[in-house]
């Protein structure tokens, strides 16, 4: 891996940083451009905090790049993000991954039309050995729906009788979820200046930090990524315990 991480003294970093990428639309209306040119700066805006993630020694990076919520958008801006999923893992994949980046997903992507499908699959596969940053990409993926999921997969393993109602724990709870063998996100950044969680890692956020900016999605960059890492450094996380003296 050619990708040099900077060693932070005074800064603590993050382990996962997981961003709600917010504002694409309104980025692009403040230009009199179509919704589409929001997105495609978001892109840019992705690789941008991909390689910043990398430079700061973030090890993982989640990103909400389609809810199940968004699927009720117009058909053209759900097949343009569709198309620009393509077009990043075409463009980037090789580069990313010679940098060591792994690409994983959450979300029930067997949703996802057949060509998007397999180029994540693919990338999934052709990085999955690869030491780096994890770049998780959230895809058709729902807090909710991934609880009732779990908890669909929990309920038929008791049914069959291969565990006990009180056998089931939060490690087995969290274990059955699309993160199962990912740490809870440290981070939770949303752009645009909303203030809500909007369905996303609901069961892992329970002891994450928030930082909210007002910046839009595509103007984000590693100054931003750096101002949110020193928020999140400048707080006290207790964990519901009491502060050491
Ligand atoms: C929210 O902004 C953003 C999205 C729903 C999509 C995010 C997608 C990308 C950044 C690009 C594609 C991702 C990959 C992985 C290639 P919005 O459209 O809701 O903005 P608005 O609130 O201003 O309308």
């Amino acid at each position: 891996m050619w990708f040099k991480k900077k060693k932070t003294k005074q800064l603590v970093v993050p382990k996962h940083v997981a961003i709600i990428m917010d504002g694409n639309g309104r980025w692009a209306s403040k230009r009199g451009l179509p919704r589409l040119a929001g997105h495609q700066a978001g892109v840019e805006a992705l690789k941008r905090v991909v390689r910043a993630s990398q430079f700061e020694g973030v090890e993982y990076l989640t990103v909400y790049a389609f809810s199940t919520e968004n699927w009720n958008r117009p058909e053209d801006e759900v097949m343009g993000l569709m198309d620009l999923i393509v077009f990043f893992l075409k463009r980037d994949l090789k580069e990313l991954s010679r940098e060591g980046v792994r690409i994983r997903t959450i979300g029930d992507i067997s949703a996802l039309p057949s060509e998007p499908l397999k180029e994540i699959l693919d990338a999934v596969e052709s990085t999955q050995h690869n030491l780096g940053l994890q770049l998780i990409i959230a895809l058709n993926y729902g807090g909710r729906q991934e609880i009732v999921t779990a908890t669909q997969k929990i309920a038929r393993d008791c049914l069959s009788g291969l565990i006990a109602p009180e056998a089931i724990t939060e490690s087995l709870f969290s274990d059955a979820l699309y993160t199962t063998d990912l740490p809870d996100p440290d981070l939770i950044i949303r752009t645009s200046g909303e203030i809500r969680i909007s369905n996303f890692m609901l069961w892992q956020s329970s002891y994450s930090e928030y930082f909210f900016t007002d910046l839009l999605w595509p103007d984000f960059d590693h100054e931003a990524l750096l101002t949110a890492i020193s928020a999140y450094a400048s707080r006290d996380r207790r964990f519901g315990k009491v502060k050491k003296v």
